[in-house]
């Protein structure tokens, strides 16, 4: 075989390399990878110990994002999440206006069975060393509780237990920040308040109980769901809300749409048959795809983008970093209703979706320090409001 030939010649596809191809791990080949600062594998035998941490961004501040523990199916989709969910950080802490960068950490792990004391404060141990670059908290399969353990090895955490000193759960606040960009949403939108809307709410756990006990005060009428029929019972009797079946959510006759449970809520099957004129929640990755913020626009639907709308809970463990300060978190949390309006706004006048108007705000404050990144350039000047910065 000649070279032209040798260089045109296509791989031969057997079944034997084809698996081997998707059992391996490759690194720095993965989605997402090369954006980040470091990645840190982490192995203890001692105490069963496999974990990654990536930190995403240190531009602004230092990287703080939750540690997941979960029951993986191989080492390349924990690599996947965590690269997808520590980017995801340095995006949400840009947009909230945190002096923090961007970071997670996974366990590979089923909770429910290997999760120890030793364990966790092993981990502890090894986000230690990284001499608070990365500042670790719970996430989906750590608990509040189980960061006591991690506390004994290191500083860095926080969303720490009210008995050591921490904030608590975090829900509450998160809810807060939804319920303002709510209002924000509609005032855009609408032009009006919540007093006799109706807001249709997906999900009545942590976040969506307490949005709908906020949505009740502020006077909206209230459709609601969930796959416990046990909340939604109880959301019936405390709020006198309708209740509707988990897949009959996004035909309802409704002027918001507040999903509150799950991701990719926004897709080719649902979109088509929603009316809203706002969607605003507190779930993560809520659109499918980009595309979808494309659609909604075409429709005339408002849509706060998650990772801006979310950042209550965010906001208030980061606090704990400084010194909590109630009032400065009010004020922050606050704040996600005005910055939510600069995105809206700035959509509006490029004909985007307001998905990509977020982005280019976060894109710009992460290039707008005018310094080399890492923890020690940031100062407080990056705590005001992304909106305040760049109006
Ligand atoms: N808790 C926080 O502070 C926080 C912060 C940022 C983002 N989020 C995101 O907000 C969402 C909700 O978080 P949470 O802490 O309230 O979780 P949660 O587990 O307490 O509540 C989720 C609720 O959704 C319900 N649910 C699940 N699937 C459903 C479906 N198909 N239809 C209707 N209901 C369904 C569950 O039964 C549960 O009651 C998640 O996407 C989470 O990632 C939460």
């Amino acid at each position: 075989m000649d070279a032209a030939a040798l260089h045109s010649a296509k791989p031969v596809r057997t079944r034997s390399n084809e698996i081997q191809k998707k059992n391996q791990m490759t690194v720095f080949s993965t989605e997402s990878f090369a954006d980040h600062e470091q990645v840190v594998f982490i192995s203890d035998d001692k105490v069963g110990l496999r974990a990654i941490i990536a930190i995403h961004s240190t531009r602004l501040g230092p990287a703080l994002g939750g540690c997941r523990m979960y029951p993986y199916a191989d080492e390349a989709s924990a690599l996947r999440d965590v690269l997808r969910l520590s980017r995801g950080m340095t995006f949400k802490a840009a947009a909230a206006g945190l002096g923090l960068g961007g970071g997670k950490s996974v366990i590979l792990g089923d909770p429910r069975k290997s999760k120890t004391p030793d364990l966790l404060r092993a981990m502890g141990v090894a986000v230690n060393r990284l001499g608070g670059r990365y500042i670790t908290a719970e996430d989906v399969g750590t608990t509040v509780d189980d960061f006591a353990w991690v506390r004994q090895s290191t500083r860095h955490v926080v969303g720490l237990p009210e008995a050591l000193g921490g904030t608590g759960d975090p829900s509450p606040t998160t809810a807060l920040g939804v319920y303002h960009g709510i209002v924000a949403s509609v005032a855009h939108r609408l032009g009006c308040g919540l007093q006799g809307l109706t807001v249709a709410v997906q999900g009545l756990g942590n976040v969506g109980w307490n949005l709908c006990r906020l949505l009740d005060e502020a006077g909206a009428r209230l459709v609601v769901c969930d796959v416990d029929p046990a909340l939604a019972a109880r959301a019936a009797a405390e709020f006198d809300a309708r209740i509707v079946e988990p897949d009959a959510i996004y035909a309802v006759q409704a002027d918001v749409f507040a999903p509150c449970a799950m991701g990719a809520v926004v897709n080719d099957k649902t979109l088509p048959q929603m009316r809203f004129r706002v969607i605003a929640g507190g779930a993560n990755n809520q659109l499918a795809r980009d595309e979808h913020g494309r659609q909604l626009r075409e429709r005339e639907i408002l849509y706060a983008p998650d990772f801006v709308i979310n950042a209550g809970g965010l906001i208030r463990v980061a606090s704990e970093h400084e010194g909590f300060n109630a009032a400065k978190v009010d004020a922050q949390v606050k704040g996600i209703g005005a910055t939510l309006r600069r995105i809206f706004e700035l959509a509006d006048r490029d004909g985007t979706p307001t998905q990509s108007a977020a982005m280019r705000l976060v894109q710009e404050r992460l290039g707008s320090t005018g310094r080399p990144g890492g923890a020690a350039a940031n100062n407080n000047t990056n705590e005001r409001p992304l909106a305040e910065r760049i109006a």
